[in-house]
C-alpha cells in the first residue's frame, strides 16, 4: 500500500491511474468491520482502492466529540493493507482547508433535519470536505454506508445537483451480534453502556410507535435527539454516558 500525505501528490498519482476503475472509501480511522465491508467491496468491484483518513474537524459541532475521536493509525494500516488496499491518503488541515473554510458547500433541507437540527453546521461540513476529496481522487465509484443514510443520501444528491462524474455506492449497515451498529464511537462507552446500547437497534425493528420507542430508550437512561419514521425507514439518534464523556449514537432500519 502506498502511502500519500500532500494533495499535491495525490493528485499526481490520481493522473498516473488512468488504466481501469477507481474506487474510493473516504473515512475518520479508527476502521471497524463496517469500514473494512466498504473498503472489501471497492477492492472488490474496483481495479485501484484508495482509502482516506482525515478527522474532519468542520463537521464536529461539539469540540469533546473531536477531542475523544479515537486514533488508531497504526492498526488502522495493518487493516488496510491486508484488505488489499492500493492507496492510503492521509492529508492535514492546513492542505485540505487552505482556504480556512471561507468556502463550503451547503444544502439548505434535508441537511437541516434528523440529524441536521441537533448538529448544526454538520452537514455542510461533511458535504464540503467530501467534494474535496472527491475532487482530488476523482474516483469512478465511491463508498459509503447505509448506517449514516442522511449523509449518503445527501452527499449522492450532491454529486448529481453538481453533475460529478462519480457513482455513490450505498453499502449495507454492519452490526454485532447483539444488533449495534458497528462505529468507531462504541469503542468510548464503557460495560454498562454498551450493553445497554443494544436496545436501539432492538426497539427500532419493534412494532412499537415511534413515540413508545422514544420513551423506552429514555426510560433506560438514554438522552434521545429523535425518533423519526420517513420515507420507508426509522431513524435513531441518541446520547449515552455523562456530561463531558457522551458518546452519540445514529442508526436506521428499514420498516416492514
Ligand atoms: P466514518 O464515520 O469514519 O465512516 C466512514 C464510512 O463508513 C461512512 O460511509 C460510514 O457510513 C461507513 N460506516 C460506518 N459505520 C458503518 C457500519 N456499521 N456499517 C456500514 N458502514 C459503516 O462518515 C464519515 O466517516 C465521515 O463523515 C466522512 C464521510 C469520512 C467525511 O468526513
Amino acid at each position: 500500500m502506498i502511502v500519500v500525505k500532500s494533495v499535491t501528490s495525490c493528485l499526481q498519482l490520481r493522473k498516473n491511474l488512468s488504466k481501469g476503475t477507481t474506487g474510493f472509501v473516504p473515512t475518520m480511522g479508527a476502521l471497524h468491520k463496517g469500514h473494512e465491508s466498504l473498503i472489501s467491496k471497492s477492492v472488490e468491484e474496483c481495479d485501484n482502492t484508495v482509502v482516506s483518513i482525515y478527522v474532519n474537524p468542520t463537521q464536529f459541532n461539539n469540540s469533546n466529540d473531536l477531542q475523544n475521536y479515537p486514533d488508531t493509525l497504526e492498526s488502522d494500516m495493518q487493516i488496510l493493507e491486508q484488505l488489499g488496499t492500493d492507496y492510503l491518503f492521509l492529508p492535514c488541515y492546513d492542505e485540505i482547508y487552505s482556504d480556512h473554510y471561507r468556502y463550503r458547500i451547503e444544502e439548505n433541507e434535508f441537511s437541516r433535519q434528523l440529524c441536521g437540527s441537533h448538529r448544526t453546521g454538520h452537514f455542510t461540513g461533511v458535504l464540503t470536505i467530501v467534494m474535496k476529496l472527491l475532487n482530488i481522487v476523482k474516483p469512478d465509484f465511491a463508498y459509503f454506508g447505509e448506517k449514516d443514510f442522511q449523509q449518503y443520501l445527501l452527499i449522492k444528491e450532491m454529486t448529481e445537483a453538481f453533475f460529478m462524474d462519480v457513482s455513490i455506492v450505498p453499502c449495507a449497515t454492519i452490526r454485532e451480534q447483539d444488533g449495534l451498529a458497528l462505529s468507531s464511537r462504541n469503542q468510548n462507552l464503557d460495560q454498562c453502556n454498551r450493553k445497554k446500547a443494544s436496545l436501539i437497534h432492538a426497539l427500532l425493528t419493534s412494532n412499537r410507535s415511534d413515540c413508545q420507542v422514544s420513551e423506552q430508550l429514555a426510560i433506560a437512561g438514554f438522552e434521545v435527539d429523535y425518533i423519526t419514521s420517513s420515507n420507508g425507514r426509522r431513524f435513531a439518534a441518541v446520547n449515552l454516558g455523562e456530561e463531558g464523556k457522551q458518546v452519540r449514537l445514529i442508526d436506521n432500519v428499514v420498516l416492514p
